[in-house]
């Protein structure tokens, strides 16, 4: 079957790619075979965006209550900042990345929130971000020199009740349509999933323990709870690991096939069908993160993509992936 996509000829590159907080400083945990196998599709990737030369970089991510808590979660945020920054002190040490500032494009970011406004999608605006693995995993294995502008797009994907996969299709299409206005030639990222279990604790559930109630704390919280409580990042990563050398299952390879299988596909309707109560059974509380994914295919206006590499890494605790679209954006597949 031959389908014309609308890919606006802006987008010379885009990609997809897990952000597991495993490729910080546990690249050794996995096996060699696991590892070496990643840092090959991470120097694919790498080679694409060199080759692409984009002007600016939207990335699609998703906050862990770092810059946002419960008592300020936008559904969808666009950074207006010509400069953001990361990671915090506190997240050098397992990012093994030191903190610096990125260039930003309020401009560009400015031009977003005007569009989504205008189309009736109630964007928040919020002003320097702070990365952390969202951003700084693309960054550190796709463009560890980045000093390209950094547009964010913030979609809350852990704070229920989140967006739906059919309206953060709409978010990609949105965005598909200011690129296609603007003159910049634009790179895609998009960062999370794929299935995972990570710790979070819900609002609603019972805290059976200490390290539940402190960590709920700092989802209340955010960055001022993780100054109150600085201790809880280290516990969280020794539960993370504790949790990955656990007979625990907490991969669903089945489902990241499917949904890898989707995007090849370019197959909106699979995505925009997906519910809530779907993704959380199937693809975990991590899972959700896939809608930045599909809000990055959408901007391509539904293109198939190509996948690069797929590993189910227990010592990560995920489906890791990353996908790319050079050969839609080419002309060769779409
Ligand atoms: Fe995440």
């Amino acid at each position: 079957m031959t389908q014309q996509h609308q890919i606006p000829s802006q987008i010379v590159a885009a990609l997809s790619m897990t952000h597991t907080p495993g490729l910080g400083d546990r690249m050794g945990d996995a096996p060699k075979e696991q590892a070496e196998t990643m840092q090959a599709a991470f120097a694919e990737g790498r080679e694409l965006l060199a080759k692409a030369k984009p002007d600016v970089i939207i990335a699609f991510v998703n906050d862990h209550f770092d810059m946002y808590s419960l008592e300020n979660m936008p559904t969808f945020s666009v950074c207006v900042a010509d400069t953001h920054y990361g990671p915090p002190e506190a997240a050098e040490k397992w990012l093994q990345m030191k903190r610096r500032s990125f260039k930003g494009h309020a401009d560009y970011s400015l031009d977003i929130l005007k569009q989504s406004i205008a189309d009736g999608f109630d964007m928040a605006r919020s002003g320097s971000a702070e990365f952390v693995h969202n951003v700084l995993i693309p960054v550190k294995y796709l463009m560890p020199d980045c000093d390209i502008p950094v547009v964010p797009v913030f979609v809350n994907c852990f704070a229920p009740p989140l967006p739906s996969f059919r309206r953060c299709y709409e978010l990609g299409e949105l965005i598909g349509k200011v690129i296609a206005k603007r003159p910049e030639k634009v790179a895609l990222i998009a960062s999370g999933g794929i299935s995972h279990w990570p710790p979070f604790v819900k609002e609603d559930e019972p805290n059976p323990d200490d390290l539940a109630r402190r960590m709920l704390r700092v989802q209340q919280r955010g960055a001022i709870g993780r100054v109150e409580d600085p201790g809880v990042r280290v516990l969280i990563h020794e539960k993370e690991r504790e949790l990955a050398a656990s007979d625990r299952e907490m991969i669903n390879i089945q489902w990241d096939k499917d949904l890898l299988d989707g995007f090849a596909r370019g197959d909106k309707e699979y995505f925009t069908s997906m519910t809530y109560d779907e993704i959380e059974r199937l693809g975990g509380n991590g899972g959700h993160e896939m809608c930045l994914w599909v809000a990055l295919m959408a901007a391509l206006g539904g293109a198939p993509s190509r996948t690069l590499v797929y590993e189910p890494v227990k010592a990560w605790m995920g489906g890791v992936g990353v996908i790319s679209y050079d050969q839609a954006i080419n002309g060769k597949s779409a």
